[in-house]
């Protein structure tokens, strides 16, 4: 059964919006342009309450005056009665254009009713401006307590003046609009400007990307540190080391492959010549002869090509590293009996020394093994007849050790460093090999995170020690 796709359109957005996500200039932008929005939003609310608190202030001055207008003009007559004589200025001073009305009240100290509207509320508090609704409308509303000459007992009136709001809103919002649009056009430049630097900030960078996108794959020359900004050049520092290794690498690859087709050539026209010389032959026994050459040619490759194998497999990152942990004295019983025929053969006294506690280290069975061989080997091949090679496994501490010790002719001191490279060969060394066994050895060790060294066995010969981290 298949199953149901994604619609084209919703797969390229997601795929859209995880390039964004992963960009680093998208990133930088979304947080200026969050910040950019986050200040547009206070601004918006402050600008708004400073343009209201102001609003309100100049209504209540108005509210203030006119009241103080009307105040002025309450006068006691020669009776005693109070009388007011509202002058229409009081009133005027609302017309704005607004279409505003204005409502007032006027009462003695003790309650008397001396001009304007009766069913007014008055606010509690003398020259504070208040909302309030009167009569279903929205109004701003003041009162102002003023001494009146002539009055007995308690010698004041009180004035409440209301407005409706639309004036003060028109202003608030004028006021708003104007202090808003100001800030606006401040915080926009200041995101350009921003946005700016980011892309010219970025732009080494996307220069860097492009210099080592637009390389060939054989391009590996380092890049110009200057190019971008000095937080940076570490990095383009690390990308040159990087490719002088990788540039090391190939070209140690490259000597690899033509010392191994070399390598591998001579044998084979070798025994190509045998092969047509064992043809011709009429002789029985120079047939057998060549014959028997011809095994041994083809021996020596099968050798040289399987060493090579096992050099290619030890080599770091070839396969998947195997954590195994062996006991290198049961390994070392193992190899012992796979060359004790050879050993036979050479007539030379091959001998293990080991306890009966296993000496446990972790890494790759088979690779650990190989090692041993390829050391076990080159003692029996370089030690002369009649020769004695041990094999010696045990525990310094945390490091488990083996050692191979023969008494043939040793390593001079001046090659111990060069043996270790592929096809080094010591100049006159007899039996034939390919040169790969101690490269092998060290490829190996390098990989179980251990260190193997030349020294000079007691009484002349070799003594190889390899020291790996033990469990
Ligand atoms: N046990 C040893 N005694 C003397 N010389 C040795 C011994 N092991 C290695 N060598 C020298 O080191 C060289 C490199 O060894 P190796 O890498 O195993 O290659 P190969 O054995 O194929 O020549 C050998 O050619 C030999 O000259
Ligand atoms: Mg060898």
């Amino acid at each position: 059964m298949r199953s149901e796709e994604t619609p084209p359109t919703k797969g390229r957005l997601r795929r859209t919006i995880r390039a964004l996500t992963n960009s680093l200039r998208a990133q930088l932008f979304a947080w200026v342009v969050l910040t950019l929005i986050g200040a547009i939003c206070v601004n918006l609310y402050l600008s708004f309450r400073t343009a209201d608190a102001t609003a309100k202030l100049v209504t209540d001055r108005t509210l203030l005056a006119s009241a103080r207008v009307i105040a002025e003009a309450v006068r006691v007559d020669a009776s005693g009665t109070v009388q007011s004589d509202i002058p229409p200025a009081a009133l005027e001073m609302f017309d704005t254009g607004y279409g505003d009305r204005v409502f007032y009240q006027v009462v003695t100290a003790w309650g008397n009713l001396v001009a304007g509207f009766p069913d007014m509320s008055r606010p509690k508090r003398d020259m504070i401006g208040e909302d309030r609704t009167f009569r279903s409308d929205g109004v701003r509303m003041l009162m102002l307590s003023h001494p009146v000459v002539g009055l007995d007992q308690d010698g004041t009136i009180s004035v409440a003046v209301a407005v409706t709001h639309n004036s003060q809103y028109a202003m608030r919002r004028r006021l708003w609009l104007s202090d808003f649009t100001k800030q606006l056009a401040l915080v926009l430049i200041a995101g350009l400007v921003t946005i700016l630097g980011l892309q010219r900030g970025l732009s080494p960078v996307l220069r860097l990307r492009d210099a080592v996108r637009e390389r060939g794959r054989q391009r590996l020359d380092p890049l110009e540190p200057d190019m971008v900004q000095s937080e940076l050049r570490p990095l383009v520092h690390a990308l040159n080391d990087h490719m002088e290794r990788v540039q090391n690498q190939m070209a140690a690859q490259r000597r690899f492959v033509s010392n191994a087709a070399h390598q591998l050539r001579t044998p084979l026209a070798l025994i190509s010549t045998q092969a047509s010389v064992a043809a011709r032959e009429t002789d029985d026994r120079n047939r057998d002869e060549a014959l028997a050459a011809l095994r041994s040619s083809t021996r020596h490759v099968t050798r040289l090509a399987s060493q090579l194998l096992t050099l290619s497999r030890a080599e770091p990152g070839s396969r998947r590293p195997r954590n195994d942990t062996i006991d290198l004295a049961d390994t070392a019983r193992q190899v012992l009996q796979t060359l004790a025929e050879e050993a036979l053969r050479r007539n030379i006294d091959l001998g293990l020394e080991a306890d009966e506690t296993p000496v446990r280290v972790e890494g790759d069975g088979t690779m650990l093994r190989e090692m041993l061989v390829n050391l076990v080997d080159n003692a029996l091949r370089y030690t002369q007849p009649d020769g004695r090679v041990t094999v010696g496994v045990g525990r310094e501490g945390d490091t488990a050790l083996l050692w191979v010790e023969d008494n043939g002719p040793g390593i001079p001191e001046a090659e111990r460093g060069q043996v270790f490279e592929r096809f080094y060969r010591i100049m006159g060394t007899e039996p034939e090999g390919s040169g790969l066994g101690l490269a092998i050895v060290r490829e190996v060790v390098d990989g179980a995170g251990g260190s193997v060294t030349l020294a000079d066995a007691v009484g002349g010969g070799l003594l190889v020690s390899v020291r790996l981290p033990a469990v």
